[in-house]
C-alpha cells in the first residue's frame, strides 16, 4: 500500500494556490506557443496538472475533475461527436468558464490574446486535433410558444431522456441514477430544472447543441439523426420552459414555499435525503476505501477501509458502514449508530476521538436529518469487509510528535493511504 502526502490542512493549500495564481498574473511576450504554455504554467497547472491530464494538486477535490487535455474529449462543443471543438468553443468555455464546475471564467483576468494563446497551447496536447472540426450546421431555431414547447415534451418523451433526467427533469422515475464518467468519476445527470447548472449555457440554441452533438467523455449521447431539426428545437424549447426561478430571484414568498415544498419532499422520501445527506457531510468519501487517483475501489462504496494516520494520535480505518451483518452495521441499532454519528460513541462503547470523524460537528443535526441519514444507510447493499480497530500510536511516539508541535511548533503530516485496509470477504 502506497502513501498520498498531505498537509494537514490540504484543501485550504490548493486553494490558497490557486487564488494565489489568479492574483499573480503578468503579461509574457513571447511566440505564440511558449506564450501559450506561459499561462497555462500560471493559472492552470494547479488543476489541469502539468502535463495536461487533470491531475493538478487541487484535481482529487473536485467533481468532476478538472479535463485531461490529452484525451482530446470536450463537452461543450459546436461539432459532430467525435470530431474535436472549434477554436471558438474552447476559447468560450476558457472565457466563460463552466457553470456548475469548479473551472472559472477566465474573461475578468485573462486578456483575448492570452485566452487564445492558451487555447492553442491546450490543442497542442492531444493528437485528436490532428482531425478537422466538423462543425453542426445550426438553423434559424424555432421559437418558443405553448405549442412549441408541447411538441417538444413529446420529443422527450419519444427520445427517453427522462430514462437518465427523469420524466420530471429532476430524476423522478429515471432507469439510470448514478453515472460515471470516462475518468469513473461520479457525475450525476443534470436536474433540468436549474439551468444555472448548465455547463454550456441555458440558451435553446446551447441546449440544442448540447444534446445535437452530445457531451463526450460523459454518458451524455449525441441525439443527431434521432429526431428532426424541427423536433429537436422544439425539445430544446421544453427543457428551457422547464427551469425554475433560482432562489436567488425568488421574493420572500416564494423563498418560503420553496423550502416548504422541499421539506415535504424529504420527509415523503427519507432515504433520498438521507443519500444526499450522507455524500455531502463527506461520509462517503472517507468511509470508502479509494485507489491512488483518489477514485473508489468499484463496488466498495460505504464499505470502510480507508486508512487515515493523523500524527501523534495514530492510524484510524474507516467503519464498514455496509448493511452487511457480520462486519458493518447489519446488526447495530438505530440508537447505536446516532451515538456513534452525534457523541463519538462506537458500537463497542469505546470512544472516539474528537478526529478523524468530525462528530461534534454532526452532534447539532436535526432528529429527521439523523433518522434520514440512517434510513437510507440500512439500504446500502452488504459488503463483507473486516475492517482493523484503530491503532493508536505508542506512548513515547506521541509524547515526541506533541512536543513537536507544541514546543518546536512542526506540523505533523495528514496521510490518506490509497487500497483497503479491510478483509474483504472475511467471514
Ligand atoms: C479551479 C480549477 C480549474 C482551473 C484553475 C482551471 N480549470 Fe479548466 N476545468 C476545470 C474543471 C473541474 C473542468 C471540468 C468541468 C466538467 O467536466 O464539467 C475544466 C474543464 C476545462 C475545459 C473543457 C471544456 C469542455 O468543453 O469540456 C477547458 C478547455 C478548460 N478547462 C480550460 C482551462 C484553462 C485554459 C485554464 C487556465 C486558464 C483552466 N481551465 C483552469 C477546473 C479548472
Ligand atoms: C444515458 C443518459 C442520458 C440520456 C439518455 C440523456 N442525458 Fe442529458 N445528461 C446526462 C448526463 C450524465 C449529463 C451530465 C453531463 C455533465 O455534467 O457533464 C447530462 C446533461 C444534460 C444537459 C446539461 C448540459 C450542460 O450544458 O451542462 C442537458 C440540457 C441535457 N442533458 C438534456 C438532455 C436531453 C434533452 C435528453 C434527451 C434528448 C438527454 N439529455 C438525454 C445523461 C443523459
Ligand atoms: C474524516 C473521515 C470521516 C468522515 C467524514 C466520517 N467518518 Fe465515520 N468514522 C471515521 C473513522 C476513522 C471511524 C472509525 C472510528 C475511529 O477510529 O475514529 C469512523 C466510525 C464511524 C462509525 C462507527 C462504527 C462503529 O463500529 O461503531 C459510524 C456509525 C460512522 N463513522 C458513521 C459516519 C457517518 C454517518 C458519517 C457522515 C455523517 C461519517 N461517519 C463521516 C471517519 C470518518
Amino acid at each position: 500500500m502506497k502513501l498520498i502526502h498531505y498537509r494537514s490542512v490540504c484543501t485550504m493549500v490548493a486553494v490558497a494556490a490557486l487564488l494565489a495564481g489568479i492574483a499573480g498574473f503578468s503579461r509574457i511576450t513571447v511566440e505564440a506557443q511558449p506564450r501559450g504554455k506561459a499561462v497555462y504554467e500560471k493559472h492552470c497547472v494547479e488543476c489541469h496538472g502539468s502535463a495536461g491530464k487533470g491531475d493538478g494538486p487541487a484535481a482529487m477535490f473536485l467533481t468532476p475533475r478538472p479535463r485531461d487535455f490529452t484525451t482530446g474529449k470536450y463537452k461543450i462543443r459546436t461539432t459532430e461527436t467525435g470530431t474535436p471543438p472549434t477554436d471558438e468553443d474552447l476559447t468560450g468555455s476558457v472565457r466563460r468558464g463552466l457553470h456548475g464546475t469548479a473551472m472559472p471564467a477566465w474573461d475578468r483576468i485573462l486578456s483575448d490574446a492570452d485566452v487564445a494563446d492558451v487555447v492553442q497551447y491546450i490543442k497542442s496536447l492531444s493528437p485528436q486535433f490532428a482531425t478537422p472540426p466538423k462543425p453542426v450546421v445550426v438553423g434559424a431555431g424555432a421559437a418558443s410558444s405553448p405549442a412549441s414547447v408541447a411538441r417538444g415534451q413529446q420529443a422527450y418523451d419519444k427520445l427517453q431522456c427522462g430514462k437518465c433526467h427523469g420524466t420530471d427533469g429532476r430524476g423522478t422515475g429515471a432507469v439510470t441514477t448514478s453515472f460515471e464518467d470516462d475518468a469513473r468519476q461520479p457525475l450525476p445527470a443534470a436536474d433540468l430544472t436549474e439551468p444555472w447548472t448548465f455547463r454550456g449555457g441555458a440558451t435553446s440554441r446551447d441546449i440544442y447543441l448540447r444534446f445535437r452533438t452530445g457531451m463526450m467523455g460523459t454518458p451524455m449521447p449525441s441525439f443527431a439523426d434521432a429526431a428532426s431539426e424541427g423536433e429537436m428545437w422544439d425539445l430544446a424549447n421544453y427543457v428551457v420552459s422547464r427551469g425554475r426561478k433560482p432562489v436567488w430571484s425568488m421574493t420572500a414568498d416564494e423563498i418560503v414555499r420553496f423550502y416548504a415544498q422541499q421539506d415535504a419532499e424529504a420527509k415523503r422520501n427519507p432515504a433520498k435525503r438521507g443519500k444526499y445527506l450522507v455524500d455531502t457531510h463527506l461520509c462517503s468519501i472517507c468511509h470508502s476505501p479509494i485507489d491512488e487517483h483518489g477514485r473508489m475501489l468499484p463496488g466498495m462504496y460505504l464499505a470502510g477501509g480507508q486508512v487515515l494516520r493523523l500524527m501523534p494520535w495514530g492510524e484510524f480505518p474507516t467503519a464498514n458502514l455496509t448493511s452487511d451483518k457480520e462486519t458493518g452495521i447489519g446488526t447495530f441499532t438505530d440508537e447505536q449508530l446516532k451515538q456513534s454519528i452525534t457523541r463519538g460513541v462506537m458500537h463497542d462503547g469505546s470512544r472516539m476521538l474528537p478526529f478523524p470523524m468530525d462528530w461534534g460537528a454532526f452532534s447539532a443535526m436535526t432528529p429527521d436529518d439523523l433518522n434520514a441519514m440512517i434510513a437510507y444507510l440500512r439500504t446500502i447493499p452488504a459488503v463483507k469487509n473486516r475492517v482493523p480497530p484503530p491503532s493508536r500510536s505508542w506512548l513515547p511516539v506521541h509524547l515526541w510528535g506533541k512536543f513537536q508541535m507544541l514546543i518546536l511548533h512542526k506540523d505533523q503530516p495528514f496521510v490518506i493511504f490509497f487500497g483497503n485496509a479491510g478483509t474483504k470477504g472475511a467471514q
